[in-house]
């Protein structure tokens, strides 16, 4: 048992992909149990939808524009995007096929004036040009990624962002000694078992790496949001790149 994550480390898959989530993003039955949106949102501790609206709110619904979401996501965040968006482009990229194939069925009956585009890649390494998007999306990925990973996804989806356009990404808040959920020990060594590399990013400054990213390739966070949501346990934060 110990070593079943081995026989879905293979053709492109990351190895903290395969090793940490086989059971929950690569495995069938997996798929299939996890995207009831009750099982996610009741893995969002009942805030699924919060989070989501909190996605939309930052994307102007009224233009045409070209949208990436990194990395597909169970429940209802790809139709609620689709439906936000009303026209243009909508990519979407996992790393994982079963993903990809998930993707397309719940969209093939989407909206008549949006394309869309599904790629197996890697969010640490983009096949895209540089500044070919309106919007970039991330929903709850980076703290599923080791370090390395996780900055190198951040340095790629802002390579990507055309100037003036948004970053927008949805992750666990920072840790913060007073929120209970962070505070009860057994709740905290849940989490991070679950998730073991939220112990890491619990402790980053989202804003503070997407401006150090942003400059080292010469660009600026102009303007950003940040919005927390169940006293900041999870929050999205919006950055305007020029
Ligand atoms: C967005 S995250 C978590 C989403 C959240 N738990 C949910 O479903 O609401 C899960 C997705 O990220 C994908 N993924 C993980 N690492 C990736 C990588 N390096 N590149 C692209 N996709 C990746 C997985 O295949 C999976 O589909």
């Amino acid at each position: 048992m110990m070593l079943v994550w081995r026989l879905f480390h293979k053709k492109g898959i990351p190895w903290y992909l395969a090793r940490h989530y086989w059971w929950a993003y690569l495995w069938r039955p997996g798929i299939w149990v996890f995207d009831h949106q009750p099982i996610i949102n009741l893995i969002l501790l009942g805030y699924y939808r919060r989070v989501v609206a909190a996605v939309l709110r930052n994307i102007p619904g009224h233009k045409p524009c070209r949208v990436l979401q990194i990395a597909s996501a169970y429940g209802e965040l790809l139709p609620s995007l689709d439906r936000r968006i009303k026209a243009g482009e909508l990519h979407l990229l996992d790393v994982a096929g079963p993903q990809l194939q998930l993707a397309r069925m719940k969209l093939k009956n989407s909206s008549p004036g949006i394309t869309h585009h599904y790629t197996q890649m890697n969010s640490e390494m983009l096949g895209y040009q540089n500044a070919s998007f309106d919007i970039v999306s991330i929903f709850l990925l980076l703290h599923e990624l080791p370090p390395e990973a996780r900055q190198r996804t951040l340095e790629e989806a802002i390579r990507v962002v055309k100037p003036g356009g948004k970053l927008i990404i949805a992750e666990y808040g920072r840790y913060r000694s007073v929120h209970p959920l962070h505070r009860i020990a057994p709740v905290r060594w849940l989490f991070t078992v679950l998730e073991p590399f939220l112990a890491s990013a619990w402790r980053e400054d989202l804003t503070k790496l997407v401006s150090r990213h942003a400059e080292h390739q010469s660009r600026n966070v102009i303007t950003f949001t940040d919005e927390a949501i169940f006293h900041g346990f999870y929050h999205v934060a919006s950055y305007k790149i020029v």
